[in-house]
């Protein structure tokens, strides 16, 4: 994957889309944003220094989406992307209530898995807060009441592939524990159900039969975002891209080059 075509501003963007997350699993969804939208600017917010979010409480998570939908919002976003399923869960109806401009949030493709599955079987990869979420149960009774659906938790996943890369020793040790079990149970489907799963798509699916889909989300948010746009706010603007981070930018500048291949310029931002 890349973020090819990036180009960067030091300046404050004036009207960008905001785009946010627990780190860098949202620039999965970005990617597909930039190239759904290329004309458009985006702030892309990593809220590296409280990484992990999946094992947090769902009210720090709610605080912190709250405070930096606000803040995006005060800097002349015109319109939000949670790229976050575990911020969505959590959070997405109090950033729609707190905040005057479109939210798109995402939040694992079950409903497009169970029209997939053949085998009746859907797995779905996501942290443990998305999973035991209210939201999600809502989705599966709604989409997925006459499937057998496997939840699989994946604590530690997403903290694995910033710190230490897709490819790590540790990235593969945890996915030798977590994908099995979805095949074993016979999954023709699997739902990648946090953003920062694409990022190890070839290792989920190498540790599955072939044949086996894997679903995630960013085209479909896309192509929402483009509809909200096109419907509320306007499109237009320079193709410009700005990347904040709430941790060490010289750290995240490092882990998105080794992501995504590319050096970027990356800002500290101190949202509270
Ligand atoms: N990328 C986030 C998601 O989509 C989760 C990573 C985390 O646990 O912070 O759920």
């Amino acid at each position: 994957m890349s973020l090819s075509g990036s180009l960067l501003n030091a300046f404050p963007l004036s009207q960008p889309i905001g785009v946010f997350d627990s780190g860098l699993g949202g620039l999965t969804v970005l990617q597909a944003l930039r190239a759904r939208l290329p004309g458009e600017d985006f702030i892309y917010f990593a809220d590296t220094h409280h990484l992990p979010y999946g094992d947090k409480s769902e009210s720090f998570i709610q605080a912190r989406s709250k405070a930096i939908a606000t803040a995006l919002t005060e800097r002349g976003a015109k319109a939000v992307v949670v790229a976050c399923n575990t911020a969505t869960a959590a959070a997405a109806e109090l950033i729609r209530a707190a905040i005057p401009k479109p939210v798109v949030a995402l939040e694992p493709a079950v409903k497009p898995a169970a029209a997939l599955t053949q085998s009746g079987v859907l797995g779905v990869l996501a942290t443990t807060r998305t999973l035991v979420s209210r939201r999600f149960a809502h989705l599966v009774e709604t989409y997925a009441h006459h499937l057998f659906v496997l939840p699989q938790a994946c604590p530690g996943l997403a903290e694995a592939i910033e710190a230490e890369g897709p490819h790590s020793a540790s990235v593969e040790r945890l996915l030798d524990i977590y994908v099995p079990p979805l095949a074993r149970a016979g999954a023709d489907v699997v739902v990648l159900g946090c953003t920062h799963y694409p990022w190890v798509k070839a290792g989920i699916a190498a540790r599955l039969p072939s044949g086996v889909t894997l679903v995630d989300t960013g085209e479909a948010v896309a192509r929402q975002v483009e509809r909200r746009l096109m419907r509320e706010s306007g499109l237009g603007g320079r193709g410009q891209l700005q990347l904040m981070t709430s941790g060490d930018p010289v750290h995240v500048r490092n882990t998105i080059a080794r992501l995504c291949g590319v050096s970027m310029h990356v800002t500290h931002w101190d949202i509270r």
